[in-house]
């Protein structure tokens, strides 16, 4: 009881902590009139300003997936590679995220780069990338990588830790000295996008949203009320 008791104190300690934090966000804003007429290369903009300004994991982004029975569910992933409206990332094909591609390819990626007071949210469409430019990531990946490539199960269920290390052990020992192959369940997805959000925080909350809509193959610029 007296457990229970000290335990809901510091939750109610925590929650008030958090209902308390207030952030003014004061970097920057954002106009119709000064973004690129081109999503990829507003994109491309941010992105060069978020290295520049040494943002933390700069290339993790939440991937927002809806499964078969329609529940949403996200994820953080590394964007591995931007080209025009094409966005890469690496997986198991047989994970959560890929079974619910494989039945409903629109997706989301959300970036959130805080040290810019920015978030970046683009959807699209996933497909499998082609095997050479699966191969050609899987090959630079560090050869530890590439084992835990084949030996997790990603997304399945699993006893313990010690299994996960077991098939390690059983998988480096059988690799030692060979060149590693790509396993055929792992590999890119390229989601090609076709609506971009740019948002900048503000003041009081009045934040900046500009967004971009694929129209007729052309995009359309707007603003979204924050
Ligand atoms: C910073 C960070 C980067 C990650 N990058 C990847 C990635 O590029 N690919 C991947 O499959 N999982 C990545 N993960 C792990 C995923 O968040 C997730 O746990 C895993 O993909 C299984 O997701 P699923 O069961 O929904 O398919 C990353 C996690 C973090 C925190």
């Amino acid at each position: 009881m007296l457990y229970i008791c000290v335990n809901l104190n510091k939750m109610s300690e925590v929650n008030q902590h958090i209902s308390k934090l207030r952030e003014d966000f004061l970097k920057g804003t954002l106009s119709e009139n000064d973004v690129n007429l081109f999503p990829d290369i507003q994109f491309e903009k941010w992105m060069q300003e978020a290295i520049e300004a040494k943002v933390t994991e700069v290339q993790a982004c939440t991937l927002s997936t809806v499964s078969a029975d329609l529940k949403p569910n996200s994820r953080i992933i590394y964007l591995r590679e931007f080209a025009k409206h094409d966005f890469y990332f690496y997986t198991n094909f047989n994970s959560k995220k890929a079974q619910d591609i494989a039945s409903n390819n629109n997706v989301c990626i959300t970036f959130f780069w805080p040290e810019l007071e920015r978030q970046i949210r683009i959807e699209g469409k996933a497909f499998k990338a082609s095997d050479e430019k699966s191969d050609a990531y899987f090959k630079v990946r560090p050869r530890d990588s590439q084992i835990g490539a084949w030996s997790s199960p990603q997304s399945k269920k699993i006893a313990d830790r010690n299994v996960l290390e077991e098939i390690i052990t059983i998988t480096s020992n059988l690799l030692e000295g060979k060149e590693i192959k790509r396993p055929e369940y792992w590999g890119g997805y390229v989601i090609q996008a076709n609506y971009y959000e740019f948002w900048q925080g503000r003041k009081n909350r009045l934040h900046d949203r500009i967004c971009y809509t694929l129209e007729n193959q052309n995009w359309k610029i707007e603003r979204l009320a924050p």
